[in-house]
């Protein structure tokens, strides 16, 4: 089977389909979040993958990044477009905004590669775009014509989870310039990279990070914002489907 384009991000997703089949998909690096959906959008056979599994019962700091990107690159995907929720730290970002992540800092203390070994000469992958552009401005341009307002840019910081930040954390990473905060794609981006897969990732802003405001927030409150601006996603990602070669 080949299957050009992948998506992984929150279990809503597969919504983009109508129908779809479950792949099981095994690596050498063990099972990923769950199976795989297929289906066709637009003409075309895509794959998704719930990231968190479809109950998202796995949390960040226990999937494994390593099967689910390998699972992408065995059904043959050249590109993979991410979704996932983060809090804000830069307020010039509303909660319910879509921003396209364009770059990271990774502040986990964990090492997630495919090159735990060197086998026949050393790899450092080259991380000048650690976002595809080429992605980058296909979703760009489709939103636009689509009518739906997405930042273009922004720095995002990758926290170990699964707890939310402190205000202290918040406040530091501010001052060093980050946007935006979750907890998943800095591996996803490195691996993708590791293999070859162009990846790119639409972070939708659920919450205002620790501290910001002096209320705090639910994880109530990011279910209802990512429910409430799904179809948007959705229509989003067709279009991307749809222009992809
Ligand atoms: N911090 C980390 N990850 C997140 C947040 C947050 O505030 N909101 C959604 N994902």
């Amino acid at each position: 089977m080949e299957v050009r384009i992948g998506i992984i991000g929150g279990t809503g997703v597969y919504k983009i389909f109508e129908e779809f089949e479950e792949l099981e998909v095994s690596t050498p690096y063990g099972s990923p979040s769950d199976k795989v959906f297929v289906g066709e959008v637009n003409r075309k056979k895509i794959a998704f993958l719930p990231r968190h599994g479809r109950n998202h019962s796995i949390p960040p700091h226990r999937i494994n990044y390593r099967a689910n990107v390998y699972a992408f690159k065995q059904i043959g995907a050249k590109y993979v477009i991410a979704t996932s929720a983060v809090g804000i730290i830069n307020t010039k970002i509303k909660p319910g905004n879509f921003v396209l992540l364009s770059d990271f800092v990774d502040m986990t203390p964990y090492t997630v590669t495919f090159f735990d070994e060197f086998k026949t000469k050393p790899v450092h992958v080259d991380m000048t775009e650690p976002y595809s552009e080429k992605l980058r401005t296909v979703i760009l341009k489709c939103a636009e014509k689509e009518g739906i307002k997405i930042i273009p840019k922004a720095v995002y910081v990758n926290t170990k989870g699964p707890r939310f930040e402190t205000p202290a954390e918040i406040k530091m990473f501010k001052k060093l310039g980050f946007d935006v905060v979750g907890m998943t794609s800095a591996y996803e981006a490195t691996l993708f990279k590791e293999v070859g897969i162009e990846y790119a990732s639409i972070a939708l802003a659920t919450n205002y990070a620790c501290g910001i405001k002096k209320k705090g927030f639910s994880v109530e409150e990011v279910i209802s914002v990512v429910k409430k601006k799904n179809n948007q996603l959705i229509k989003v990602l067709k279009a991307v489907v749809k222009v992809l070669e």
